[in-house]
């Protein structure tokens, strides 16, 4: 058990850490990334190699950032300074701690303004301004809320300032609160929106869609995409899941709610493969559609179903609740350590939220004003996600599992986790070698330096 303890405050309980957890988790990874990156990646094979990411790297990865957090009791910076020094390691290891402070904000940055497109569209959807119109027009829609930057502006801002404003309530007041109350309604939302889907959709299809494997889709580059999206989904990599494990009572059993947490998140994400899928397959649209997918091809299926439009908006306010308990927990490492040194909660949240905002900005004129602003193909946008998600969430990961598995004792780690010896050896075992070894190849690979290995 830690000594340790935090001056943020602590969640009130093992629940509220599990919701607080899992509404970080759960978010636009689970319901507009993960349906268009399966897509893309041809669906069934691609989900099978996520899950086994997903178990042999997010999950090993997420326990070690919870344990880290617990036993620091402070933001990510400050607790791997603080154990860094226990363990008598380099204080260099401060710097992933750095690290994943500045991607946390670069996430925020592009996660706001897809957040406020589905703000947008929560509107679009209630004025009934995609039901029964054609292909052409729904893809107006999109092009004309991108195109348009006051407006994708107006939309982003508005998500932010209502994320920051939990932010700056603090640990129970502000975090646990949001997810307390958004979990739930989000659960039963995506429940409803899965019934409809089923019964007015195709559900054949898109279960052998997902379920069906066809293994000659799988490379090198459906790897890194896999890997990257178990970080980003579980939120691990930046130390987000390290300070929620900083606010988590002692006495709570780290591995078993880090596997609810694991398990709840995989379930949604597939939960909301089957609230999509079924209604694309039903008008015949081709899954595949990147990004776009939530906001073109699936408004497209909404406003040709009955009542759609009224379970298009439940669609976009499911959305937007799962973004916000997400959105939170981005900057929360640099909240933190902000307070840390002495600046108060408030002021940290505003100076954090406006470089936040102002990144925000680059990302929406990205659509519009700087469209033709492109380096080796990938737009602004596309760089942002690509850069944060795919490399720098990897690689705070590595080096998360490598500071845990060889710079911390077994004894430390036995006495935080209180799990038998068995256990701890084969999760020790995976975070030094399987976890690290994986990322490693599928970097290798992916940047093309091991040839037709894969
Ligand atoms: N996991 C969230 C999602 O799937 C996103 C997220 C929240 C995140 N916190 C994070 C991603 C920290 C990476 C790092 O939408």
């Amino acid at each position: 058990m830690s000594e340790r303890k935090s001056i943020h405050g602590e969640w009130s309980s093992r629940l509220a850490f599990f919701f607080a957890a899992t509404g970080s988790a759960v978010g636009l990874g689970n319901i507009w990334k993960f349906p268009y990156i399966a897509g893309d990646n041809g669906g069934g094979a691609f989900i099978i190699v996520y899950l086994a990411c997903v178990v042999l790297i997010g999950l090993p990865i997420l326990i070690a950032e919870v344990t880290l957090g617990r036993r620091g009791r402070e933001s990510p910076v400050n607790t791997l300074r603080s154990l860094a020094l226990d363990e008598g390691r380099s204080r260099a290891w401060v710097g992933v701690g750095f690290i994943g402070m500045v991607s946390g904000i670069i996430i925020l940055s592009f996660y706001s303004v897809v957040a406020g497109w589905s703000l947008d569209y929560l509107l679009l959807s209630l004025r009934g301004a995609y039901a029964g119109a054609s292909a052409d027009r729904v893809s107006r829609l999109f092009a004309g809320l991108t195109g348009n930057p006051w407006r994708q502006m107006l939309w982003f801002t508005l998500f932010l300032a209502v994320s920051l404003w939990f932010s700056a309530r603090g640990v129970r007041a502000g975090l646990e609160r949001a997810a307390r109350i958004m979990m739930p309604a989000l659960f039963v939302l995506l429940l409803l929106l899965v019934a409809y889907a089923l019964i007015v959709g195709n559900a054949a299809d898109a279960f052998a869609y997902l379920f069906k494997p066809d293994f000659s889709r799988l490379n090198g580059q459906v790897l890194l995409v896999a890997m990257g999206h178990s970080f980003f989904t579980l939120s691990l990599g930046i130390g987000a899941m390290m300070v929620y494990g900083a606010y988590m009572p002692n006495g709570v059993s780290i591995f078993r709610v880090s596997v609810w947490v694991a398990a709840a998140d995989t379930g949604i994400a597939l939960l909301a493969g089957l609230a999509i899928f079924p209604l694309v397959f039903a008008k015949g649209l081709a899954p595949a559609q990147g990004p776009g997918l939530i906001f073109t091809t699936l408004p497209l299926a909404f406003g040709a179903m009955p009542l759609g439009s009224l379970f298009g908006a439940a669609f976009f306010a499911l959305l937007v609740l799962a973004a916000w308990t997400s959105a939170v927990s981005m900057i929360e490492p640099t909240v933190a350590w902000l307070e840390e040194r002495g600046v108060g909660r408030v002021r940290s949240t505003l100076a954090v939220g406006a470089v936040v905002w102002l990144l925000g900005m680059v990302m929406d004129f990205s659509f519009n004003i700087w469209s033709g602003v492109a380096w080796q193909g990938r737009s602004l946008f596309e760089l942002f996600n690509f850069v944060s998600s795919d490399i720098m969430l990897p690689l705070g990961g590595f080096l998360i599992a490598l500071f845990t598995g060889w710079m911390v004792s077994e004894r430390s780690l036995r006495r935080e986790l209180g799990v038998s010896r068995p256990l701890l050896r084969l999760w020790l075992l995976v975070l030094r070698y399987v976890t690290p070894v994986g990322v490693l190849l599928i970097f290798l690979n992916a940047l093309g330096l091991i040839r037709g290995a894969l």
